[in-house]
C-alpha cells in the first residue's frame, strides 16, 4: 500500500539500487531520486514528499561525499545519523534508501572528476575551490547508479542546482531536474544540516541572513531597484549581528550569476557568511513571495 508509513528498505551497492530502479521502470513506474548527505531535516523531507506525490517509487540517497569537502572543511564532523534519518523518512512512505559506503562510490582506482564550467566559477566556486567538481562527480555517479525519471534538489543550494541543470543538459542525462523552494525554521533561518553546529548565541546571529534577505525583499517590493542600495542594506543587517567574515552578498542574474546594477523580480540575492566555525548560505529571488 503506497500510503502506509513504513521504514524504507536500505541498500548499499550501486548494483542493488540500479536493479530496483530499472525493475520499477520496466513495470512502467516512474522513479524519483533525492540525493542527500543525510542528517535529514524538513528541507530534505519536503523534497521527498514532493517526489512521493509525483512518482510511483521514491529513492533517497544518503552519502557524505568526501570529494566535495575541502581540506579545512567539516567532512569528519559532518553529522551522520542514519537511524534518525530512516525514522524521519518512515511517515513519508519513501520506498528505498541508498546509503553506500565510501568505497562503493570511490574505489581505490577512481580517477574521474566532472568539471562544469561557467556557473560554477563565481561565488561558491571562488570560495570553495574544487567543491562543485566534487558535487558534479557524485551527482552524476548517483544518477548513473539510480537512473531516475526525476531528481529533486533544493533552491537552498542555488548555484548547485544551476550546475546540476547545466551538467545534465550538457551530458544528455535523461533525468528531469526539479528544484524546490527553501524550507525555513519558523523564525526564518534556512534549514541546514549544519545548523546543529551553532551555539544558541550563534543561532541568534545566524538569523541575520534571513532578516537581511527579507529586508531586501521589502526594499524591492517598495520600489528600490538599485542593487548597490539593497546590497548595502543586507550588509548592514549582517554587520549589526556582528557577522564576520562575510564571503559574499551578491545580487545576480539567476541564469548566469553575473552581478546586476538594477534588480528586477528575477534577480536573486545570495549570501555566504561564517558564524563562528560554521559556514552558512542563504538566498532569495526578489520577486518571489517571502516565505520566512
Ligand atoms: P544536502 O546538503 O544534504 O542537501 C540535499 C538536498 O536538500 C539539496 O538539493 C539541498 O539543496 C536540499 N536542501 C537543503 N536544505 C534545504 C532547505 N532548507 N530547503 C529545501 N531544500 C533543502 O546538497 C547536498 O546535500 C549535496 O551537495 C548533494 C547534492 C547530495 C551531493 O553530495
Amino acid at each position: 500500500m503506497k500510503d502506509s508509513p513504513r521504514t524504507a528498505e536500505v541498500v548499499t551497492t550501486c548494483a542493488q539500487i540500479r536493479a530496483v530502479v530499472t525493475a520499477a521502470q520496466r513495470e512502467g513506474k516512474t522513479v524519483g531520486l533525492i540525493p542527500t548527505m543525510g542528517a535529514l531535516h524538513a528541507g530534505h523531507l519536503s523534497l521527498a514528499s514532493l517526489a512521493r506525490s509525483q512518482c510511483d517509487v521514491t529513492v533517497v540517497t544518503i552519502f557524505v561525499n568526501p570529494t566535495q569537502f575541502g581540506p579545512g572543511d567539516d567532512f569528519a564532523e559532518y553529522p551522520r545519523t542514519l537511524e534518525a534519518d530512516l525514522a524521519a523518512l518512515a511517515p513519508l512512505g519513501v520506498d528505498w534508501v541508498f546509503a553506500p559506503p565510501t568505497e562503493e562510490m570511490y574505489d581505490s582506482r577512481h580517477t574521474t572528476s566532472i568539471s562544469v564550467g561557467g556557473v560554477t566559477e563565481p561565488l561558491e566556486g571562488r570560495h570553495r575551490p574544487g567543491h562543485f567538481s566534487g558535487v558534479a562527480t557524485i551527482v552524476l555517479k548517483l544518477l548513473g547508479a539510480a537512473p531516475a525519471d526525476i531528481a529533486y534538489f533544493g533552491q537552498k543550494d542555488y548555484q548547485q542546482s544551476l550546475l546540476i541543470r547545466r551538467m545534465v543538459a550538457d551530458l544528455k542525462v535523461p533525468t528531469e531536474i526539479c528544484v524546490c523552494p527553501i524550507v525555513r525554521e519558523p523564525d526564518g533561518l534556512a534549514m541546514s544540516s549544519r545548523n546543529v553546529y551553532l551555539s544558541d548565541a550563534e543561532r541568534m546571529q545566524a538569523l541575520a541572513l534571513s532578516r537581511g534577505l527579507s529586508e531586501a525583499h521589502g526594499l524591492f517590493a517598495g520600489g528600490q531597484t538599485s542593487a548597490a542600495a539593497i546590497r548595502s542594506r543586507i550588509r548592514e543587517v549582517l554587520a549589526s549581528a556582528k557577522i564576520d567574515p562575510i564571503d559574499y552578498v551578491a545580487l545576480v542574474d539567476p541564469e548566469n550569476l553575473t552581478e546586476v546594477d538594477e534588480v528586477d523580480e528575477s534577480t536573486i540575492a545570495l549570501i555566504a557568511v561564517h558564524v563562528g566555525k560554521t559556514r552558512l548560505i542563504d538566498n532569495h529571488v526578489l520577486g518571489e513571495r517571502w516565505a520566512g
